[in-house]
């Protein structure tokens, strides 16, 4: 089905089941120990042997000898695969760096090696008796060193000028001229990267922990030189992604080379140490931000570069996406400036572009509204825009960041906010409040489902899927629900299947609306199939309870199927209404914070999230969602960071205990308000993403509280109490 016009009126509408706060569907399996992880399938494989990745200790260079005899020596070990012996590999697109190293190292912790034996200790010990022999290369890793040498953009994300930026800042009679750092960022998903493979002849099947089933199996069928058709991924249950999970990684493809090695399943799991630098990260940036003003507050010129790194061929994080879009002003500027570093590899990380980004704008805007003197929701009011301020004949689908901030400055109390810095004091704490606007992206991308009804009027819903702990098998049970006039009881959802039709995937909070909109289509498809199989008008008949009508005449959905299941398959595909109408999530977030006047400790105290994003699905997963990119957000202010140890050229902090994101404890009351916000450009379910818009904006509303309260201004991420002092 091509979704092309705006979406009239059609069964999703009458929200009997969909936009219910129904509980997720996979929550009892979860937390009943049930629902099988990628490491975790013994019953697939009782005697899949395990390996142990050894990782490259040095970040730039040559491989000189590998001596792997020791190891293959040591007690249980089956044998032990590198680059001499896995046989001539190809690589796929989506990852920079090899995921076995060849004879060079690309960064560090890249794979070396896997040992493989009877147990995961004797894998783990044996692997410390892999002998490698580096040469090492001089490598660079310093950003902030490299920054001046990097001027222009990469030539596939050329900068963009609308007016003329440089006059309209000149002219401009109020203005800011900053810069703005964000650290690099690990993803931290609670399960660690993790496949298990095994082979049937030429037939090879890996269940592993990705969010994007196609993209993985493309990947894996290019790497090992392979006809994808042969290949078969399962990944049904996901302990969190952030992004570090959309593409193919170390563990999968040394899983299946080991299976082949020892012809037996392995299981190869990436060790907490080994994820920082072994897999992808989120890059630093550097932001340049200009903003030039009336005496009245009104936008006349905007510029936003932003510099990060990447090895070669890697992408420069899109930290100026927002800035395009979010406010009004004839003159703008954006561009982005990609650093070659020998550092491991940057690639997508919740929300990116939007995430890092706001963490700049949003403190650029704060600053901005008081030099101007007005307030910052007063500001960011007075230069709404409800067009793409480049081109001005686009406008947004929907557009509700009005409403998002003034609904929430209305619930937070914002009113009782003194606009003067550091007068606010509870005991020893200063106390402040904080705005900022969220913004993220709506893309649409094509997405197929299956769907099968039986003769006891069971729905069957197959797809690829994944449901990465956002709530997927209860969205679209859910939709199927609702098409089909059956309880949600009534509907089975299988997921992350390369067998099920290709999804859209979890990724760039696409996955609800399109995967749904995919299951939509199938279903249209399916109550077709049935009222023609009871020779009823397909245009006519009405779906409910279980039953079909068509005029006076009346079916059960179970009698259509009684001879034979019936099974269709579709996909939605979208036209071109993405290009005449900018589609965009937004939100208003606000917090409060103390900040101890002795200590600079900085406590989080209240987080309030208003989200227009569309149609709500389900109030309570994206609920769920959006509680935990705040929680995100919070860790981004306060303390996520990797250290770069810039001689070495690594992630010094490559564990849970350095790298430090939030617990309950640092969790304060958080409430989530969604505005009605039905969009029916966005597709036929008329719902956006809403699960990185969660994130987006936090982080910088943090820091402006932070200034509230103290008066200190910090540009730095995160912002650590040593800035404070
Ligand atoms: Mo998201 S970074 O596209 O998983």
């Amino acid at each position: 089905m091509k979704f092309e016009k705006p979406a009239g009126n059609n069964p999703i509408d009458q929200l009997k089941v969909v936009g219910q706060p129904l509980n997720r569907i996979d929550g009892p399996l979860k937390t009943s120990g049930q629902a099988h992880y990628a490491y975790e399938w013994h019953n697939e494989a009782p005697d899949a042997a395990y390996g142990y990745v050894v990782g490259a200790p040095i970040a730039k260079g040559k491989i000189t000898a590998i001596d792997v005899q020791a190891a293959q020596n040591a007690p249980g070990v089956l044998t032990v695969v590198t680059a001499n012996n896995a046989g001539k590999l190809g690589k796929g697109d989506k990852n920079t760096a090899r995921l076995l190293a060849e004879d060079t190292i690309e960064h560090y912790h890249q794979a070396v090696a896997l040992v493989i034996a009877e147990t995961f200790e004797q894998a783990r010990a044996a692997a410390s008796l892999v002998k490698v022999d580096y040469q090492r290369e001089h490598g660079v890793y310093n950003l902030a060193q490299q920054k001046p040498e990097v001027t222009s953009s990469p030539e596939d994300t050329p900068d963009k000028a609308v007016g003329d930026f440089a006059a309209a800042f000149a002219a401009s009679g109020v203005k800011l001229d900053a810069h703005y750092t964000t650290p690099d960022q690990s993803h931290t998903a609670m399960e660690p990267h993790a496949s298990m493979a095994t082979w049937q002849g030429d037939k090879l099947t890996v269940w592993t922990s990705n969010q994007m089933i196609d993209w993985c199996r493309t990947d894996l069928a290019a790497t090992l030189n392979m006809p994808m058709e042969k290949i078969r991924i399962v990944s049904p249950y996901i302990g969190g992604g952030f992004g570090g999970k959309l593409f193919l990684r170390s563990d999968a493809v040394l899983a299946a080379l080991g299976a082949r090695a020892v012809q037996r399943p392995v299981k190869v799991m990436l060790p907490r140490p080994l994820i920082a630098n072994n897999t992808t990260h989120r890059p630093a940036t550097i932001q340049h931000i200009r903003i030039g003003t009336d005496q009245s507050g009104k936008i006349q010129a905007i510029a936003h570069e932003s510099w990060s790194g990447n090895l070669p061929d890697g992408t420069p994080e899109t930290a100026v996406q927002q800035t395009e879009l979010l406010y009004a002003g004839a003159n703008r500027f954006t561009g982005l400036r990609l650093a070659t570093l020998d550092l491991p590899e940057g690639n997508a990380m919740r929300a990116p572009g939007e995430a890092p980004g706001l963490m700049a704008l949003e403190i650029a805007i704060d600053e901005m509204a008081e030099k101007v003197g007005i307030d910052p929701i007063a500001f960011r009011i007075l230069n709404d825009t409800q067009v793409d301020p480049a081109k001005p004949e686009r406008p947004f689908s929907r557009r509700q960041l009005v409403e998002c901030l003034n609904t929430g400055a209305e619930r937070f109390g914002w009113s009782g906010r003194n606009a003067k810095p550091a007068m606010v004091k509870d005991g020893r704490w200063l106390v402040g409040m904080g705005v900022a606007a969220g913004f993220r992206n709506n893309m649409v991308t094509s997405s197929g489902a299956r769907v099968h009804l039986d003769g006891k009027g069971i729905i069957t819903v197959e797809t690829d899927m994944t449901d990465i702990g956002t709530g997927s098998y209860t969205i679209l049970a859910q939709t199927a629900a609702e098409m089909m006039g059956v309880p949600i009881e009534r509907v089975v959802v299988r997921l992350g299947d390369s067998d099920f039709p290709v999804s859209a995937g979890s990724g760039g909070q696409w996955g609800a609306n399109t995967s749904t909109s995919g299951v939509y289509a199938a279903c249209v498809k399916l109550r077709e199939a049935v009222a023609s199989k009871l020779g009823f008008d397909a245009q006519r008949a009405t779906f409910s309870e279980g039953q079909v009508h068509d005029g006076n005449q009346s079916a059960t959905l179970a009698q259509a199927a009684a001879e034979a299941i019936i099974t269709v398959e579709d996909t939605i595909e979208f036209g071109d209404l993405d290009e005449q109408y900018q589609q965009s999530t937004f939100a208003g977030h606000f917090i409060e914070v103390g900040v101890d006047v002795a200590t600079g400790e900085v406590r989080v105290r209240r987080m309030l999230a208003v989200c227009a994003a569309g149609r709500i699905l389900n109030p309570k997963t994206a609920r769920s969602q959006v509680i935990g990119a705040m929680t995100m957000g919070l860790g981004g202010a306060l303390m996520e960071e990797l250290f770069v140890d810039d001689r070495l050229g690594y992630f010094v902090n490559h564990d849970m205990a350095g790298y430090e994101v939030p617990v309950h404890a640092d969790i304060p009351q958080q409430e989530v308000i969604f505005l009605d916000d039905t969009d029916p450009i966005s597709s036929p379910m008329k719902a956006k993403g809403v699960g990185e818009l969660g994130l987006c904006g936090v982080s910088a509303a943090i820091a402006n509280a932070i200034y509230n309260a103290t008066g200190v201004r910090v540009r730095d991420y995160p912002v650590t109490l040593d800035k404070l002092l």
